[in-house]
This record gives structure tokens, C-alpha cells and sequence, in this order.
């Protein structure tokens, strides 16, 4: 979900709607604003559905005007998308309004209580049941900070909560347990929000709230304590992009903007990190030689596009630093008592930097002593906070669901912690190095040429909006490309997709074959794998046989596809490694113009949520 709140001079609602418009990624089932008016009450209007509609009602029922505020847009856990379980909520006396991302793991026998003694609920959620206790707690303490403190040590399971309350206007209290929040200082006027999107427009002095920590703000002052009322230092840091970085420019989406976003993506990540043809990533923290020296195994956990980052990069870690490398599914790691010891490292990938499934892998891995690295996207957010050294990707905001620029990014992140882990135990050799640093360097180019068969698949797209299923196959790096096709299918235009390993083909997927079965393969090169490139050739011909379609990506040039692909879809030469970065590119223009052709949502998927904070 997303959460933003506002006290200051400014117009409060315009600030509240300009930041969930922003947040809008983080969730879209439902959206709400609570002002508290001049006459010090608590105007509250909510709706279920895109913003669009809330924004639509308010200028049918303004709100009061007012100088505080908190706005929600929700991707609904408890309770359906209805008006009624839309944010904020209010507590039973209607003073104090509650905005809530998380989910509150014991509002069950919370609630029986509140039932037995007799309060109601107008909805499902769990968020109105921390209403009503806040409520409670305020009218015996008269303090909204103190309510806080005393009902968030009651509370079990993930949250950030906002709230304001009537009778003390210019005051918006937060706080803090496993889920974001970022303050937004400004003069004379103070933001909070779940992520420094909310306020970038208006500020980009923010502070990263910590763990199990409370945030008070009002238009002059930010006090941050722990739970227990201990006063905790703020240290102050500059957001690195500004708000027009996070608009969508004259493109039709987010996510074709993202998409075009890559050659430049990619030279930010590669910035000041390839010196004289060695690698230099200063941030590694206390990840130094001597630890990098002594670790046997590494461990990279992910979800949804970010695993197949980490799947790819597998290859080139293994091959450059002979370590072994396990990539796992975050929310599979962390419930299985994985074996893990001192001499493990373990590298989380996330965009957001928030996903929830990963931070609860990353704090159990250091909670049992490893090691931990974070590459993120996202600057301060809270896994490469809890970790020991953090490789930022540095590609930008991604607002699009779908992930595009921040997949390349996080391959080509890893790939350099690779090359720089291979350098430190000896086992890439000076050449080897400076050749794969050379190709890195040469990628952003690559990228902007493989850019240029939009056309091409914009017009493939067209002919087949009404497929019903595509498969996708890849071999070695292909794989995971071919699995992150088939994910960016799904995800925004809702088609049956499935990716393979081509030589599994023939241990059942190929029984999907059938007359006009669409097939994006994802050929090797020829030239730099030509024994892959032979192999993938013949899965190509057994699928042909059986009548699929196939449509292959493939290196310009490479004749002996040709005879046997109905569509080919050129990508430029690159060394083995470097093609899953630019093979990916068509397939992600693909789902783009499929879900386009065939008129939905490209950037807010139904269902979906860019940062899911929830476990
Ligand atoms: C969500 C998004 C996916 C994303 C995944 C991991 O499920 O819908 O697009 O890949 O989270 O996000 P992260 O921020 O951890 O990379």
C-alpha cells in the first residue's frame, strides 16, 4: 500500500493526492484522504477503485480545507476493494482517522475483545481495529504520540500506521514495525510517506524512520522516538533523483518509458564501478577482501523478476569466481531451515528494497550469523539498511509493475560483484576481467540498437492479441530470459505464458505442442556457443515439426536459424554472457505491445503491486 501524510501552509489535499498519485504503483484496489478541517474535525472521503475515482468524487464532495492530512491507496489483504474497507479509518468516536500498510496478524482476538465490549466495525479490515484501540488509548492519555507507544506494543505482525486526530490539529503520528517510512522536511511544512516518492515533488531532504521507531510531525518539528518514548537521533539525506525522473514524460506508459530507460539505466550502474578495467564497488561495507577470500557458497534470494536477475547471474558468478551459487525464492529459503554457516554470503535482489518476503530471508540469514549484501534500487529502503554492504543499481525510479530497467540493472550489478569476487580469490585471470568489463562498458550501446525492433514486435504483438498461450524456451542464460518472458506476459496482458528449459522439451512441455502454438526461443550465438546454438536449432526443429510458430530471438546475422523460425527478431553480437541483457529487450517490448493491443492497464495490472510490503 501506499501512505502519505501532510501538515503545513500548502493546499493538504492537493499534496496528499499528488503524492498517491505517485505511490498509485504501490497498490491501486482502493484510495482515501482524511483532512483535519479548521473547525477541527475529521473530513474523511474513500473509494474503491483506481484513484482516478476517488479524485472524481472529491470534486463532486470537496473536502473540507484543511492544514493536516493523510491519504491511502491499497492493495487489499484483509477485506475486499470495497468503499468500507478503503483507508483511512476512523476510531469509534470519529476523532481520529488511521491509515495502516501491513498486516496486523493478531486483529482477530483484538477485535473479540473490542466486540465483547460492545464497539462496532464498519468494516473488515484489521486497520479498524487499531483504530479503535488508538481511539481508546487517546481519550485515557490525551496524547497521540503516548496512544501510539501504548498500542503498537500490542500488536503483532508488519505495519506502518498514520494517523491524525481532532483535537490535535497539525499533528500527524507514525510509526514503524517491518514495513517503510520516510519523513519529508520541508519549511514550515513536514511529509511522511512510504517512500520518498510521496514528497519528492515538494522536497528532496528526506529521512529513513527506523525500525520500531515512532515518527511525530507537525509544520515546524520532526520528533522521532522508539515504542517505549526514548528520543532516537534523525540523520538527514538528499533524495538522488528528482520528481521529474518519476513522470511519465510524453511516453504512453511507465513501463515504455522504463523499457527506453535502459541504455541509460545500465551506464548509471556501471558509473565509476569500472576502473582501468577493474571493478571498484566502494559501498561493500565490511564485505572486504579478506571475508569475500573465505566464503564458500553463496546463497541469492529474490522474488518474481528479481530471482531471474539473480538465476541469470548465477552463471557468471559460478564461471568468474568458482564459488557455487544457490538462487532461491525468498519465501522458500526462509521457511525450510536452510543450511546456512559463517562462511555463507547471502545477496538479496530487490528493486524496491521493501519486498517483504525478502527482508524477513534477509534478517533470518543475519540473525543466524551470515553474511548479508543487498542490491537494490532503491536508496535507503530498509533491506539495504539491514544489511551489511548494499550495491545499489542506480537505474532510477521504476513505477511500472512490471520490472524492465531494474532486471538489467540488478544482472549487471551482480555481474560486477562477480567479476570483483573473481578478481579478490584469484580465479579470473587480468584479461578475462578486462575483456568482461570492456563488454559491460560496450552494453549501453547494445542496448539502444536492440531498441530498435520496437516495430518489428510492436507488429507481432498486433497479430496476435487473441493468442490464447505463448511459451517461451532458453537454454543456459536463455532460461531465466525465457522465464522472465513468460512472467512480463502474465503479468500485464494476462495470457497463459510458460518459459522452459529447451532440452526439458522433450520431458513433457512438448506435449503443449500443437498446430499455431506460439514459441519465443531465445537462441545462443553461434559464433560464442556454438554447441548450445546447435542444440537449440534442433529443439527448434522438434517443435517445428509439431506445428509451433516459432519466433526466435536471435543474433543478427545467424543464417542457420533462419530456415526454420517464422519470425526472427535480430539482436546485436554479444559475448554469451552479455545476451540474456539484450535478448531480454524484445520480449519485454513484446508483453508492452500485446497488453497494449489489447487496450489494458500496461502499468497497473489488475491484482499486482509493485512493492508487496506483506508477507
Ligand atoms: C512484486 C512485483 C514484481 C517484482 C517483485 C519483487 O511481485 O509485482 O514485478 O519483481 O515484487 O520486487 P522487488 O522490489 O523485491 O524487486
Amino acid at each position: 500500500c501506499g501512505i502519505v501524510g501532510y501538515t503545513g501552509a500548502n493546499d493538504t489535499l492537493a499534496v496528499l493526492m499528488g503524492g498517491l498519485k505517485r505511490l498509485e504503483y504501490r497498490g491501486y484496489d482502493s484510495a482515501g484522504v482524511a483532512v483535519v478541517a479548521a473547525d477541527s474535525s475529521i473530513d474523511t472521503r474513500k473509494r474503491a477503485g483506481k484513484l482516478a475515482v476517488l479524485a472524481e468524487d472529491l470534486i463532486e464532495h470537496p473536502l473540507a480545507a484543511g492544514t493536516t492530512g493523510i491519504g491511502h491507496t491499497r492493495w487489499a489483504t484483509h477485506g475486499g476493494p470495497t468503499d468500507e474497507n478503503a483507508h483511512p479509518h476512523l476510531g469509534d468516536d470519529g476523532k481520529l482517522a488511521l491509515i495502516h500498510n501491513g498486516i496486523i496478524e493478531n486483529f482477530a482476538p483484538l477485535k473479540d475483545e473490542l466486540l465483547a465490549e460492545g464497539y462496532h466495525f464498519e468494516s473488515e479490515t484489521d486497520t479498524e481495529v487499531v483504530a479503535v484501540e488508538l481511539g481508546r488509548a487517546y481519550r485515557r492519555l490525551g496524547d497521540l504520540r503516548r496512544a501510539f507507544s501504548e498500542v503498537v506494543n500490542r500488536l503483532e505482525g508488519t505495519f506502518t500506521l498514520l494517523a491524525v486526530h481532532s483535537d490535535e490539529p497539525g499533528v500527524v503520528v507514525a510509526a514503524r514495525h517491518n514495513s517503510p517510512l520516510m519523513v519529508g522536511l520541508g519549511t514550515g511544512e513536514n511529509f511522511l510517506g512510504s517512500d520518498v516518492a510521496a514528497f519528492v515533488e515538494h522536497t528532496r531532504r528526506a529521512v529513513a524512520i527506523g525500525e520500531d521507531n515512532i515518527a511525530v510531525i507537525t509544520p515546524d518539528s520532526v520528533e522521532v522516538t522508539d515504542f517505549a518514548g526514548n528520543r532516537v537521533e534523525i540523520e538527514e539525506f538528499e533524495v538522488a533523483w528528482d520528481a521529474s525522473s518519476a513522470d511519465k514524460g510524453g511516453w504512453s506508459s511507465f513501463m515504455a518509458k522504463e523499457i527506453a530507460e535502459q541504455p541509460d539505466a545500465i551506464a548509471n550502474t556501471l558509473r565509476g564501478r569500472i576502473v582501468e578495467g577493474a571493478v571498484e564497488i566502494p559501498e561493500l561495507g565490511s564485505l572486504g577482501p579478506d571475508i569475500l577470500k573465505d566464503i564458500d557458497r553463496i546463497v541469492i534470494i529474490a522474488c518474481g523478476t528479481a530471482a531471474y536477475a539473480a538465476s541469470t547471474a548465477k552463471y557468471a558468478i559460478e564461471a568468474w569466481a568458482r564459488v557455487p551459487v544457490d538462487v532461491e525464492l525468498s519465501h522458500e529459503f526462509r521457511y525450510r531451515t536452510p543450511v546456512l554457516s559463517a562462511r555463507t554470503l547471502l545477496i538479496s535482489v530487490s528493486q524496491s528494497g521493501e519486498t517483504m518476503d525478502t527482508l524477513m530471508a534477509v534478517k533470518y540469514a543475519r540473525d543466524a550469523g551470515v553474511k548479508t549484501l543487498s542490491v537494490c534500487n532503491t536508496q535507503s529502503a530498509t533491506i539495504p539498511r539491514e544489511s551489511d554492504g548494499v550495491i545499489y543499481t542506480h537505474a532510477g525510479p521504476e513505477v511500472a509493475v512490471a520490472s524492465t530497467k531494474a532486471f538489467v540493472a540488478q544482472i549487471v550489478a551482480l555481474y560486477l560483484f562477480g567479476l570483483h569476487l573473481g578478481t579478490v580469490r584469484g580465479t579470473l585471470s587480468t584479461e578475462g576481467l578486462h575483456d568482461m568489463t570492456r563488454q559491460l562498458l560496450a552494453l549501453p550501446e547494445k542496448l539502444a540498437e536492440v531498441l530498435e525492433v520496437t516495430d518489428t514486435v510492436r507488429q507481432l504483438a498486433h497479430w496476435m492479441a487473441d493468442t490464447r498461450s505463448v511459451l517461451f524456451l532458453g537454454r543456459h542464460v536463455g532460461y531465466p530470459i525465457a522465464l522472465e518472458g513468460a512472467l512480463k506476459l502474465k503479468e500485464i496482458s494476462y495470457i497463459h505464458a510458460e518459459g522452459f528449459a529447451a532440452g526439458e522439451l522433450k520431458h513433457g512441455p512438448i506435449a503443449l505442442i500443437e498446430p499455431g502454438q506460439p514459441v519465443f526461443v531465445v537462441v545462443p550465438s553461434p559464433r560464442s556457443s556454438a554447441e548450445l546454438h546447435s542444440k537449440i536449432v534442433s529443439n527448434i526443429q522438434e517443435i517445428r515439426a509439431r506445428g509451433a510458430r516459432v519466433i526466435a530471438i536471435a543474433e543478427k546475422g545467424d543464417a542457420a536459424v533462419l530456415p526454420f523460425a517464422d519470425e526472427v527478431i535480430p539482436v546485436p553480437l554479444a559475448e554469451p554472457l552479455i545476451q540474456p541483457l539484450l535478448s531480454v529487450v524484445p520480449l519485454q517490448l513484446f508483453a508492452l505491445e500485446l497488453s497494449t493491443a489489447k487496450g489494458l492497464d500496461v502499468d497497473q495490472p489488475r491484482n499486482l503491486a509493485k512493492s508487496v510490503t506483506v508477507e
